[in-house]
């Protein structure tokens, strides 16, 4: 990886070079927080209609870089979309999040088809081929998918809950049938993130947003398993890629998740000590994250504060600045800048 891209500082910590200063992404750098976002997502229609549209996912994706030179783009789109494209019809109502008819029990399973997808999965790999094109030599490009833990969450609940109820039941009454549910959507989403590395992504990520609702044993079946399927099909094929995963939730769990997965790199959320960011690190997997969003909305001199004890507790190790969490819309965005200058001034 060093040696196709070495002009992509991104990629340097993940060959066990530590950068000062360290790269930096900010998980959902697209969104309402940025003028210029909601005027192309008005033009777009539905949000989806966002994500299936490469010229308008193309250009999203780029407004964060073109603002802030940060080291690396993630590809606009969304975890639904493979349940989407898998014939799960998602939608987006205004101001309500995610909506999808739900699948309760193996008697539904037939409604998704993994030969359904290429159509919807071609959307978002040419977005990919077209960012290759457009984005800076020297800027990263990220592909992402959903872990099938959190997709199933939604695939089973038909919205967001703060418990994941109707998944956690179904998979306790039922582990057999879930495992069936889990299974497509392993096998989907080797499908759609290989499409993105042939696309020419750089890095990978999966977001397991909703792996911290889980007992030890249900972790280790429906979040340490099929990521470990994941990660291992996809560096079969593709072994120079690295993937991170973002287990949100499960600090106890981190180094058990990196070790039995196989992850390149793991990203920590905001209530995880630094302490255990640097522990992994050390053993030499990259550690990522993991300021506080609330504070990218403050700003100010608390905000410089902790991104320079973030920084120094992280120094000459492996690791990416990024928060613990996504932006959220409040977010003003010349304190994404302050950050982005902080992080960068002269070590
Ligand atoms: O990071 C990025 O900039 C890339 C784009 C990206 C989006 N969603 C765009 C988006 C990524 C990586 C995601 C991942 C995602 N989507 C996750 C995992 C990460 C996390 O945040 O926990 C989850 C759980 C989803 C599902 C989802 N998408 C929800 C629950 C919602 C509604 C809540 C909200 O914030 O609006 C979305 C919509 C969504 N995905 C938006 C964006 C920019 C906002 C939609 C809009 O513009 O109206």
């Amino acid at each position: 990886m060093d040696g196709e891209h070495p002009e992509r500082k991104f990629l340097a910590p993940f060959t066990g070079k530590p950068m000062a200063p360290p790269p930096v992404w900010l998980m959902r750098q697209a969104g309402r927080y940025l003028p210029e976002y909601r005027q192309v997502r008005a033009e777009a229609g539905g949000f989806l209609d966002l994500c299936y549209t490469p010229r308008l996912a193309t250009e999203v994706t780029l407004q964060p870089i073109r603002r802030f030179g940060f080291d690396a783009a993630i590809l606009f789109s969304d975890i639904l979309v493979v349940p989407d494209a898998l014939g799960q019809a998602v939608r987006f109502a205004e101001g309500e999040g995610p909506r999808l008819d739900p699948i309760r029990g193996v008697e539904d399973l037939n409604r998704l088809d993994v030969s359904r997808t290429g159509p919807k999965f071609s959307l978002v790999w040419e977005t990919v081929e077209r960012l290759r094109q457009e984005l800076p030599q020297e800027t990263a490009l990220i592909g992402f998918c959903g872990a099938p833990w959190t997709v199933a969450t939604y695939v089973v609940g038909g919205r967001g809950s703060t418990d994941q109820a109707a998944a956690r039941t179904w998979a306790y009454r039922d582990p057999a049938g879930f495992q069936q549910l889990i299974d497509t959507l392993v096998d989907a989403s080797i499908a759609y993130l290989s499409g993105q590395v042939e696309a020419g992504a750089d890095v990978l990520q999966i977001f397991d947003s909703w792996a911290g609702s889980l007992a030890e044993d249900q972790f280790t079946r429906w979040v340490i398993e099929p990521t470990a399927k994941i990660v291992m099909r996809v560096k079969a094929r593709y072994p120079h890629v690295p993937i991170i995963g973002f287990p949100r939730g499960s600090t106890a769990e981190l180094q058990r998740f990196v070790e039995l997965t196989g992850v390149d790199g793991v990203s920590c959320d905001t209530s995880c000590p630094l302490s255990a960011m640097q522990k992994v690190a050390e053993r030499g997997t990259v550690a990522q994250g993991n300021l506080d969003p609330l504070l990218l909305v403050e700003g100010g001199s608390a905000l410089d504060r902790r991104v320079d004890e973030i920084r120094s507790a992280m120094n000459g190790l492996p690791f990416v600045f990024n928060l613990g969490h996504g932006i959220v819309p409040e977010t003003p965005p010349e304190n994404v800048g302050r950050l982005v200058s902080r992080l960068r001034e002269a070590v």
